[in-house]
């Protein structure tokens, strides 16, 4: 059959619907030369951003992070810790207990939407609220435990215990906080309840939390990153190239770089592969014109970007016999995680393809269409995979050290059945020969991390 059919599509040229699916997704497909030119463009706005005179229009803004010892599985102690910054809003009790032994309990606390685009008081009202509960639930009012604060959101750090937010990523916004001092913000939130002494040690991004909770185990550890709901990665710098580090003369030859590199392409570096998807999604975003490659890479977006696509085929009546349904229409309604369900099908099997697909009300689908849904799934995400391969390849290459270990965590990496092994194969594509690189899930940065982060902190106040 399929022989007579391409002999017959041959003769009278007639193309099928795959054909032409796969002819049109040709766009997100980034080739060797597509991707050294990203790599080169990556390279050069991280060094915009290092630079003092170039910092401030920069797009990736390369943060110092004040973190300059990485932990060497010696650290002790019980922490608290928060983390803001994903999909849920945790608090933890962390007891370090040396020679890389923990144990960690920990609470999530849900963050309604209201909250996430209200007030700025309404929200740090509410940290303190859940922080204050843990507390009391843990019997932990007449300890006075340092606090690690994961504050997953572009901060200007101008100190471990000082942090400017820069704008809210991932859909929060959330008014009266940009340009403020976030650790002050909670402070004075707590001061407001008065029945909690805490005391704050250090505030830090889930990238350094990642990258410190990797290194802690193992001590080649030298970038951290994440793909989950947002993207981002820190990494280690010399000292010298970071010229915005304005810490003690401390001797110390390196501090952790918070790039925030979501914002390549805000300037249009990437445009020349984005797609009439990635511009759509982000002309209905709540950030116009910000956070352009974490659109093209993280989870928020993933399962969007395959629904605008899979919108246009429909529409073009080269899907479901064109016919589509209300949710496949309506916005946000594919989520990401139907993404890994539907890659995740043996080959040639659609079992998952068909039950996402009933999930969204498309009930006559064929396997033809399975076939084409999944093959969309797979440009989309291998994309994502491919453009956070371009960007830790541009970091292994930068430091240029024999052997690196990259820490990853969140949930597109994490769940996504792909994601590592074509992270891996890209990134040994990319980097020069002569460099060893391995990807380890890092476990629980933004937790572990934090106590971390508290302890070296701490471990240098008392030095
Ligand atoms: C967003 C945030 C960044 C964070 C990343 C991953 O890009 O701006 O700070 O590290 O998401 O959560």
């Amino acid at each position: 059959m399929d022989l007579i059919k391409n002999i017959k599509d041959i003769i009278i040229g007639e193309r099928s619907n795959s054909d032409l699916i796969k002819e049109a997704c040709q766009e997100l497909i980034l080739d060797d030369k597509t991707m050294r030119e990203i790599m080169k463009r990556f390279l050069h706005e991280i060094q915009l951003g290092l630079k003092k005179e170039t910092h401030p229009a920069a797009d990736i803004k390369c943060f110092i992070t004040y973190v300059q010892d990485l932990p060497n599985g010696k650290e002790k102690g019980r922490f608290l810790a928060l983390d803001l910054g994903g999909t849920n809003f945790r608090v933890l009790l962390i007891h370090l207990k040396g020679d890389s032994e923990f144990e960690m309990q920990s609470k999530i606390y849900a963050i309604p939407q209201s909250i996430m685009i209200g007030s700025g008081t309404q929200l740090f009202d509410h940290i303190a609220e859940c922080l204050a509960n843990f507390i009391k639930e843990h019997k932990l009012q007449n300890e006075r435990l340092p606090l690690g604060f994961t504050f997953s959101f572009p901060l200007k750090q101008l100190g471990l215990t000082k942090g400017i937010l820069i704008r809210w990523t991932k859909g929060f916004n959330c008014e009266g906080v940009v340009d403020r001092d976030v650790v002050e913000l909670l402070e004075e939130a707590l001061k407001r309840r008065g029945d909690v002494s805490i005391e704050i040690c250090a505030i830090l991004n889930d990238t350094t939390g990642t990258l410190m909770s990797c290194a802690w185990k193992n001590h080649n550890c030298k970038i951290g990153a994440i793909v989950g709901t947002g993207s981002n990665a820190c990494y280690v710098e010399r000292v010298e190239n970071a010229e915005l580090y304005d810490g003690p003369a401390n001797g110390k030859e390196y501090v952790l770089i918070n790039t925030e590199w979501g914002a390549f392409g805000d300037n249009g570096a990437l445009d020349f592969i984005r797609t009439q998807y990635d511009r759509e999604m982000d002309e209905f975003s709540i950030n116009k014109g910000k956070q352009t490659v974490e659109k093209m890479i993280s989870g928020m977006y993933m399962g969007e970007l395959v629904r605008l696509a899979l919108v246009r085929f429909t529409k073009e009546g080269l899907l479901f016999g064109g016919q589509g349904s209300d949710l496949l229409f309506k916005r946000y309604q594919f989520f990401t995680k139907y993404v890994s369900e539907i890659e995740s099908d043996k080959p040639g099997t659609f079992f998952n393809c068909y039950d996402v697909l009933e999930e969204i009300g498309i009930f006559h689908a064929t396997d033809e269409d399975c076939a084409n849904v999944r093959y969309i799934c797979e440009c989309i995400s291998s994309r994502a995979a491919h453009l956070s391969s371009a960007g830790i390849a541009t970091l292994i290459n930068k430091m240029n050290d024999p052997s690196v270990t990259v820490g990853v965590d969140g949930s597109v990496y994490r769940f996504h059945p792909k994601f590592h092994d074509l992270m891996m194969v890209k990134i040994r594509e990319l980097v020069h020969d002569h460099i060893q690189f391995d990807i380890m899930l890092s476990e629980d940065g933004s937790g572990r991390g934090a106590a971390l982060v508290a302890a070296v902190a701490s471990r240098d106040a008392h030095e």
